[in-house]
């Protein structure tokens, strides 16, 4: 779909959340409460299927430090703090939460993904303090695939496949493996970088699993 007619369907939805939208955003400038913007954030991800994903992009235009019109956060997924950035064509599947996260162009993040606000947002060592939120950087171009845990930076055009727990700054256009993750280059993955750029090429809709990226490419 045409970027104007995303911003417009976009702008479209402000009839709809700016109450959401505009009361989480004075709240929080205001008092720095995000009580509002959580409360808004979790129910406006409860909404199915595109409506919900024009919604929700048109909520976080409202209240993320950046945000683009075409950024899709699929069913159940939410950004958790309105102090993350989005940059143009981000795309999240389901059932994903992303902490305190600066997220490059063309980044997509598939289902059941949690990107943490660091490593120690209760302290370590056993001893538990107030909350400390680390931002985390994706780079643009990256693919974070299903059930992977992002606890700190990751490069661009990288790949964190399947189930990875990422703990250590990840290097630009490697491959994270394992639990913890341990980074290969990417040329070592021949089909993660068909499978994954390409559909970051042709516009990913989060919603839309493996064989439809697959009729897509065909079309
Ligand atoms: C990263 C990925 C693209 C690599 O695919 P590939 O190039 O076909 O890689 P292979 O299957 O040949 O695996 C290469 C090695 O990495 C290991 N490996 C691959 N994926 C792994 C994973 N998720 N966890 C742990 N090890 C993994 C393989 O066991 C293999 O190890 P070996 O060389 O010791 O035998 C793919 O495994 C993956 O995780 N894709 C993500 C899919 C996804 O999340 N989709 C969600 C929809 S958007």
């Amino acid at each position: 779909m045409p970027y104007a007619l995303k911003r417009l369907l976009v702008y479209g939805m402000y009839l709809v959340v700016w109450p959401f939208g505009l009361s989480s955003a004075i709240v929080y400038r205001l008092t720095g409460s995000e009580g509002i913007y959580d409360f808004s954030a979790r129910l406006l991800s409860l909404i199915p299927g595109k409506i919900g994903q024009y919604v929700r992009a048109a909520f976080y235009k409202m209240t993320l430090i950046e945000c683009h019109c075409d950024l899709m956060v699929g069913f159940c997924s939410y950004f958790a703090h309105p102090t993350s950035r989005a940059g143009r064509r981000v795309g999240t599947g389901s059932f994903t939460i992303i902490g305190t996260a600066d997220i490059g162009d063309n980044v997509m993040i598939s289902s059941r993904v949690s990107v943490l606000s660091g490593k120690y947002q209760h302290g370590a060592g056993g001893e538990l303090v107030e909350p400390v939120f680390t931002r985390v950087s994706i780079g643009k171009g990256s693919w974070l695939g299903e059930g992977s845990i992002i606890m700190a930076n990751i490069g661009e055009q990288c790949v964190v496949s399947a189930g990875s727990v990422v703990t250590k700054p990840m290097p630009s256009r490697t491959t994270a493996i394992g639990n913890p993750a341990r980074f290969l280059p990417n040329e070592r993955f021949a089909s993660a970088s068909e499978d994954g750029q390409s559909a970051h090429a042709q516009g990913h809709d989060p919603e839309r699993r493996g064989s439809d990226v697959i009729d897509r490419r065909r079309e």
